[in-house]
């Protein structure tokens, strides 16, 4: 068969002359594809008398087999003389040095933060976390703000349009915290707030630490004792004056605010707290007659303000890295 033998050996011919493996992939498909010369010749088997189609098929099987494995080992060679060239075109010189970057460092409201919940956690407080999209119920109802109570108008409120809305402080958790667990209680509760207001001491989005501690005879001198000793050890005894100013708030009573006297002499309110209010304890499944609370409602970034000697808390959020690099950074 005459016609097969040129086949083979002019397969061989192109294969070794190949020179890339797309040139191969080429080959394989004028020879072996659907219409490759290969396949062509098997079928045409079929017009040849019928004493003479075993012999041909044999042997047109082995030319295949012979060109496929021809293709295999050159397709080797080549793939890796291709490497090869890659290897030595993209030469990398691993002694030189390398790029360092300048490390970071925490920000001051969370080193504020941190400070925060470390002092609370050698007394005892475990921490809860509520969710920064609140519905009415938790921001409002069940701290005993009514609908159409007018303490609503202190808390500029973003709200969703569909009944929730941005917490404007921590004190939901108090309610999701009694409504899981029973006293005694002793959490704080640190997280993001959000109110529509803007000025040196007031940002859209801040941060509250809320305090929140039920148990049997717990009293107002409690919650005097708690903050005093907080803002002492926070302030690492430097001789900061502080002073508790009689407020209100509809989930306690009494209810004061806490202010620390600042460099230039104007006093900056620092939290608000208050024994926990009897209806509130009750929409918590609080025993009012058993069981009272004292709860805190803490500004980190005033807290820092105060730490840092900073004069405008807009600037703990306008990501100025000439500001953020003195809290332990380095640019360089
Ligand atoms: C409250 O938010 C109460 N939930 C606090 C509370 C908790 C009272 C538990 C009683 C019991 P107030 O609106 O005063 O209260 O906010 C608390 C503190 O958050 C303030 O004293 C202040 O330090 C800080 N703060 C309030 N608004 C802003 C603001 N826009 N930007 C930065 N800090 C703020
Ligand atoms: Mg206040």
């Amino acid at each position: 068969m005459p016609q097969f033998e040129s086949l083979q050996s002019e397969a061989d011919a192109a294969i070794a002359a190949a020179t890339d493996t797309a040139e191969l992939e080429r080959l394989r498909v004028a020879y072996l594809g659907r219409k490759g010369q290969v396949t062509v010749a098997l079928r045409g088997l079929k017009d040849l008398p019928a004493d003479q189609r075993p012999e041909a098929g044999a042997e047109i099987q082995a030319i295949r087999a012979h060109i496929e494995q021809a293709l295999a080992e050159r397709g080797e060679a080549l793939a890796e003389t291709e490497i090869q060239a890659q290897v030595s075109a993209e030469q990398l010189d691993v002694t030189l040095r390398g790029r360092t970057l300048p490390p970071g460092a925490r920000h001051p409201t969370i080193l504020t933060l941190q400070r925060i919940c470390n002092w609370f956690a050698r007394f005892g407080y475990g921490v809860n976390y509520g969710p920064e999209i609140e519905d009415d119920y938790h921001n409002f109802e069940a701290l005993n703000i009514p609908p159409q109570h007018p303490a609503r108008a202190m808390h500029d409120t973003f709200y969703f349009g569909d009944g929730r809305l941005l917490r404007t402080h921590t004190s939901p958790v108090q309610v999701r915290t009694m409504s899981e667990s029973k006293p005694p209680i002793r959490i704080i509760a640190p997280g993001r707030v959000y109110r529509c207001d803007s000025d040196p001491t007031h940002s859209p989005m801040f941060h509250q630490v809320e305090g929140l501690c039920i148990e049997e005879n717990v009293s107002m001198a409690d919650l005097k004792g708690v903050v005093t000793a907080f803002l002492r050890d926070f302030f690492e005894d430097r001789e900061i004056e502080t002073r508790f100013r009689a407020s209100y708030f509809p989930f306690t009573e009494p209810s004061a605010e806490v202010d620390v006297r600042r460099a230039g002499g104007d006093w900056l309110e620092v939290l608000g707290c208050g024994m926990v209010h009897p209806a509130v304890l009750r929409e918590g499944g609080i025993d009012p007659e058993r069981y009272t609370g004292f709860a805190f409602g803490m500004g980190v970034e005033r807290l820092a303000m105060l730490y840092y000697g900073i004069r405008d808390l807009r600037v703990m959020f306008a990501n100025d890295l000439r500001f953020l690099d003195q809290f332990g950074g380095t640019a360089q």
